[in-house]
């Protein structure tokens, strides 16, 4: 008789228990941008809907905001970094091919032992991270689970790219995911489209560049308008399944948080996902930019310090980008 083995199990049901960020010390304004890219504030707010971002200076490390906005989402939550188990960091700008930055985070943060790994999923990491996060808490392989968005794009940022100079930013964001009683995170609807790998991407690889007799930093390049088609269409279907596999309406929804590309995008996605005028949107990008990874729990502190978004508020969160990749959950407001 072979021996069997024990099923895992952890709690019945996950939830969003604390959120935290962190905004770079820096503002910057359209003003700031527009000559090297030979534009203007009014194209840049008519397109997309940013006014001013932040850019992080020398001392604002992805691993100092990183741990900034742990520590306000552990506090918010109540909970003890001695008590977190597993940390995920979403980011595409931690700089170095390996060890993933997770592991210094936790230690930094002081957690003990915590399983710790990156997910490199660009813009649509951190809600792919809530999604393994609940996952690991509901099948017991942690019990408190630390979810950080972070990003540094001006590190890879072509300051003279018309077509990304002026969206993306730097930032960071972060919640706690742990046991519930009742459930606070709806299923995640999570998918890709490698057809369209290469909408998004750095301009070289690594082994091209260090070929070059003077090798240049690679940046992010973007087929700007093919993504916005493709995120003002499939999205809305993407989050419209999120709200139905949480087994709610659009009717019952408060919050919507979508990844803080653009206004444009935001607003086409609420038109076409017909949200009634009583649900409340997330509307960062107008002074964050483009954070990526960073872009959703940002902007749902934001709506939370604000008073927008009420603990027991039913939230649609929807990241998208770089794969193309994409996730969304409806979870309940912390
Ligand atoms: O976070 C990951 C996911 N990312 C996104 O979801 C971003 C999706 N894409 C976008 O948000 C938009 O495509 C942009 C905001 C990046 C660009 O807006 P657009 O409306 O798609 O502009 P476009 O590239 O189609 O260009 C329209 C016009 C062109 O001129 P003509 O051909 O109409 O005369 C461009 O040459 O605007 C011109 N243009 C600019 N003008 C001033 C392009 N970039 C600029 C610029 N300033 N920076």
């Amino acid at each position: 008789m072979p021996a069997s083995l024990v099923t895992a199990s952890g709690s019945a049901h996950a939830a969003v228990l604390g959120v935290g960020s962190y905004r770079p010390r820096r503002l910057v304004p359209n003003a700031e941008i527009v000559d090297a890219i030979d534009s203007s504030d009014e194209w840049i707010q008519q397109r997309s809907g940013i006014k001013t971002r932040r850019f992080a200076g020398p001392d604002e490390s992805v691993q100092m905001m990183s741990v900034a906005a742990a520590r306000g989402a552990l506090e918010h939550a109540g909970i003890d970094a001695a008590q977190v188990d597993a940390v995920v960091v979403a980011t595409v700008s931690h700089l170095m091919q390996t060890p993933a930055i997770a592991p210094a985070i936790a230690h930094e943060l002081g957690c003990d032992a915590p399983v710790a790994f990156d997910i490199s999923a660009a813009c649509a990491g951190f809600c792919q991270g809530v999604g393994v996060a609940s996952d690991m808490v509901r099948s017991g392989s942690a019990r408190h689970v630390l979810v950080i968005g972070v990003e540094r794009l001006t590190d890879i940022l072509n300051r003279e790219d018309r077509g990304t100079a002026f969206i993306f930013a730097d930032g960071a964001g972060a919640v706690v995911v742990g046991p519930s009683e009742t459930e606070g995170i709806g299923p995640t609807v999570w998918g890709s489209d490698g057809e369209q790998f290469d909408y998004i991407r750095q301009t070289e690889d690594w082994r091209d560049v260090i070929a070059e007799d003077s090798p240049v930093m690679p940046t992010l390049t973007m087929q700007g308008s093919a993504v916005f088609r493709w995120a003002s269409f499939a999205m809305s279907k993407v989050g419209l399944e999120a709200i139905e596999r949480a087994g709610i309406t659009v009717d019952d929804l408060d919050v919507f948080v979508p990844h803080q590309a653009n206004m444009r995008i935001t607003d086409a996605m609420a038109r076409s996902m017909k949200l009634p005028a009583t649900v409340r949107i997330a509307r960062d990008v107008a002074d964050q930019g483009n954070t990526s990874a960073a872009s959703v729990p940002l902007a749902l502190h934001r709506m939370v310090e604000e008073g927008e978004a009420r603990p027991g508020d039913l939230a649609l969160l929807i990241a998208f980008g770089a794969g193309l990749s994409y996730a969304a959950q409806v979870v309940r407001v912390p």
